[in-house]
């Protein structure tokens, strides 16, 4: 027999219509699957005149999303406001109720997240958050339960469909920065706030939900070292092309003699690796596990339709849930280590990409490799592109591994030669081994 549950969605927005338009194909496949009928009881938004190209029943609609998480007919509450304070007060208030909460608000999660799972093992429900990292990957699931007799070592992922749409569209089209942002923007990739995106923070609020899952103890915020692709330079692109290497928005999670390197930067990636093959809006992540070895997952990691998919396998998982009387058989997230520790980013081993500015004339090479060479860090090959002497000249240098405290001291002491006509450029270079 078709069991029916009632559905409380706050926010129709971009993800929110996708929501709405996935129940109305897929309703029927999705009973016919799983017996049980997912049947929409309230839409919380503020606007209710904008066009999100799908249909709604108008009684449905309310402002207030309290009223939505209260109406004794929604059993499961869909939050896709995104935003912080609503957001937390309305996931309270749901998880107080004991209802089950569906959420792709990260930057909530990744904030608040020792809070909100705290209330919802007390109020014995639970937090599915399968869409707030990698889009419609179904990636929250596989590290929670397909790999969950898996020790993590290392994840590394492209976690920003922004961002690489951006370093997509400015390495293929050769088209400027602030053009290829309004096209993520306009296509429902970027956040409400942008600068969430090209700044790192989002990838920053991905990688901590990734470590908290995969190393049992909340990663704060603030022990990610971020950096973004705000005023990256096509110059870059294209030297790095030049030697070999891509560059893409990289979120690196290590777990090195117990404790956990976490870091975000856009980084240069062989050409020939898999990574630098995902394009446009897609994400990647590879997983390296104990037992399995290398998991790669791989889809689309932003936008309407795929980040619905997502929400509606939590919503399923959630009905099945409450269906089988067992709220919490999967909990969104078990604290399973008291002793977890954190690496300060000065204890990295990393290899760098500079570029810097320099005089051309004699014994200026000579001068920038006493300074690196004073610093352990060694260079591994060098391109410099012609111009007239006399002029400053940008030289491309690539390092062998040493300290990431090295490579700051040493490019402080660079940037303060007088044969220095600009800021050292520098990323760090992933070669995955
Ligand atoms: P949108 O801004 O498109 O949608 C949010 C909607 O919620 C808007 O319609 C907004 O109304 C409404 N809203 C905001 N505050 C309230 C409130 N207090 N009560 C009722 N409605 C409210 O955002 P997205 O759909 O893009 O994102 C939603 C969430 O999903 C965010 O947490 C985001 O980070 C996450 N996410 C988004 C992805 C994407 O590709 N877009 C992918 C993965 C996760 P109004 O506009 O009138 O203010
Ligand atoms: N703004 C985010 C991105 C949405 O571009 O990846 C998906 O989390």
């Amino acid at each position: 027999m078709t069991k029916e549950l009632g559905l409380g969605l706050l926010g129709f927005g971009t993800v929110g219509g996708g929501v709405v338009a996935g129940l109305q194909k897929n309703a029927v496949l999705i009973a016919q699957r799983t017996g049980m009928r997912l049947a929409l009881r309230k839409v919380a938004d503020l606007d209710w005149d904008r066009d999100r190209g799908v249909a709604l029943d108008r009684a449905l609609l309310t402002k207030d999303a309290m009223e939505a998480v209260a109406d004794p007919g929604v059993d499961i509450v869909i939050e896709l406001m995104g935003g912080m304070d609503a957001a937390r007060k309305v996931i309270a208030g749901a998880l107080s109720l004991g209802k089950p909460v569906v959420t792709a608000n990260k930057a909530l999660l990744a904030e608040h997240g020792e809070e909100l799972f705290g209330l919802a093992a007390r109020h014995g429900t639970n937090i599915f958050f399968e869409a707030s990292v990698g889009g419609g990957i179904p990636l929250i699931r596989s590290l929670r339960e397909g790999l969950v007799s898996n020790r993590i070592l290392r994840l590394c992922g492209i976690l920003n469909g922004t961002c690489n749409y951006i370093l997509t569209r400015m390495e293929q089209k050769h088209l400027p920065f602030d053009r290829v942002l309004r096209e993520a923007q306009a296509a429902g990739y970027a956040e409400a706030d942008p600068s969430l995106d090209i700044d790192g923070t989002d990838t920053a609020h991905k990688a901590v939900i990734l470590a908290s899952l995969a190393y049992g103890f909340h990663v704060p915020m603030d022990s990610v070292a971020t950096e973004g692709i705000r005023g990256l330079n096509k110059v870059d692109i294209e030297y790095a092309a030049d030697l070999g290497y891509r560059i893409k928005m990289l979120a690196i999670i290590k777990d090195i003699d117990n404790s956990v390197e976490i870091r975000v930067s856009p980084t240069l990636i062989p050409v020939h690796h898999v990574m630098a093959s995902v394009q446009g809006v897609f994400n990647a992540v590879i997983i390296n596990c104990d037992g399995v070895g290398d998991v790669l997952c791989y889809g689309r990691g932003a936008g309407r339709d795929s980040t619905a998919s997502a929400v509606l396998s939590d919503v399923v998982d959630a009905a099945r849930d409450i269906v089988s009387n067992s709220k919490r058989r999967a909990p969104g997230f078990v604290p399973f280590r008291q002793d977890g520790r954190i690496r300060g980013i000065s204890e990295a081993r990393v290899r760098c990409y500079l570029r810097l500015s320099l005089l051309d004339k004699p014994g200026v090479f000579g001068q920038i490799g006493t300074v690196l060479g004073k610093h352990g860090i060694s260079i591994a090959s060098l391109l410099q592109k012609e111009t007239a002497t006399g002029h400053h000249a940008p030289v491309v240098i690539i390092t062998h591994h040493a300290g990431e405290g090295a490579f700051q001291a040493a490019i402080r002491e660079i940037d303060s030669m007088s044969v220095v006509g600009a800021p050292t450029v520098r990323f760090r270079i992933e070669d995955f081994e």
